[in-house]
């Protein structure tokens, strides 16, 4: 296989995608020819989610407008079997910090169990973002802030007509 023909996923939960992510999604644009954007449907933790699945996939899809490489897609049940699904043999994670270490390996390491053909590939965001989370920008909209900084324009706007932030 060249590195023409990779397809890589990059599964989360994306509520809402942040220029943190963005930035991964451009990363891994450099090591695989074609990315899926995979958000994930969990429903244990529906409670604390902002937007609905649809609106997350709405919401990437207008990020990546012009960038043809990028689909956003769902995912239920085991994310391995997703990727076998779409002939992945890529998932890439971000990893900003020491914090994220345990819990991104341990998944690594369980989804090799699960399929040894699928290999995790962790990518370190730009220092501005190794503090940023979508559960941060959440709470910013929330409390009426402006997470312009952290998010791009779609987002923004999202935010905005869901909770009144600035
Ligand atoms: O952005 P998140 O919430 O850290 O993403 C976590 C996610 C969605 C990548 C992870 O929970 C996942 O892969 N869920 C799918 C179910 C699965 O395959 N679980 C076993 C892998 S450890």
């Amino acid at each position: 296989m060249t590195a023409k023909s990779r397809l890589a996923i990059y599964p989360g939960s994306f509520d809402p995608i942040t220029r943190g992510h963005e930035e991964i999604v451009r990363r891994a644009l450099r090591i695989a020819d074609r990315l899926i954007v995979a958000v994930a449907h969990q429903p244990s933790r529906s409670k604390q989610g902002m937007f609905s699945v649809d609106e997350r996939l709405d919401m990437i899809g207008e990020v990546f407008a012009d960038e043809p490489a990028v689909e956003a897609a769902e995912f239920d049940g085991l994310l391995v079997e997703f990727a076998r699904q779409r002939g992945a043999s890529i998932v890439v994670r971000g990893l900003r910090s020491v914090s994220d270490f345990e819990y991104e390996v341990q998944m690594a390491l369980t989804n090799r169990q699960l399929d040894p053909a699928i290999e995790t590939v962790f990518l370190a965001p730009d220092g501005r973002w190794s503090f940023l989370s979508a559960s941060l920008v959440r709470e910013i909209a929330r409390l009426g802030g402006d997470a312009s900084a952290f998010v791009s324009e779609p987002v923004q706007r999202r935010l905005r007509e869901r909770s009144g932030s600035r």
